[in-house]
């Protein structure tokens, strides 16, 4: 074998050996970005995952105090509103009770969903703002309309016994 040829041999097979330690090296970068990507991936439905969880529970701890509201003063204070019989408390818990049962509807719309769907957060939106609202009216008018129509016992009295029921339906719904 001449010299020339057996140099051209040992360049080609040193190539080939270059070309293969490169293959196993583009494969070994493949094979890390893969697993790395999977490991992310992994982490990152666990963080879903988390994070669900937590909307989850905070979402069940609205809704109960949303149902004591409600019933609290469905059973309570609203009939005691209506007792003053004029035109206008029946005006002001009629409207009271449309505004409970809207936020009751978008309560049990959101219960159906989960926290990843696309129209949790939107709903929740909405569950809010309907509740600020409701909240203010409550605030405003229907306080307004109880401080000028009841006296000191009768107030004292109907806030005694919305304390003692809501204690109750908090024991009743947390069972
Ligand atoms: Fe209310």
């Amino acid at each position: 074998m001449n010299v020339d040829l057996q140099c051209e041999m040992q360049r080609r097979a040193a190539e080939r050996v270059a070309r293969v330690r490169i293959g196993a090296a583009r494969e070994q970068r493949v094979r890390q970005r893969e697993i790395a990507e999977r490991d992310g991936g992994v982490q990152r439905g666990r963080f879903r995952e988390r994070r669900a969880a937590r909307v989850a529970a905070a979402f069940e701890q609205i809704r109960r105090e949303l149902q004591i509201h409600s019933r609290a003063e469905e059973e309570i204070f609203y009939p005691a509103i209506k007792a003053k019989n004029g035109a206008e408390s029946r005006k002001l818990v009629s409207q009271a009770l449309k505004e409970h049962k809207d936020v009751n509807e978008l309560l049990t719309q959101i219960s159906r969903l989960k926290p990843t769907d696309k129209n949790f957060d939107e709903k929740m939106e909405t569950l809010f703002e309907n509740v600020d609202h409701h909240l203010e009216e409550e605030e405003g008018e229907i306080f307004q309309f109880v401080e000028e129509n009841c006296s000191a016992e009768e107030l004292n009295e109907i806030g005694r016994q919305m304390e003692e029921r809501k204690k109750a339906l908090d024991r009743l719904l947390a069972a």
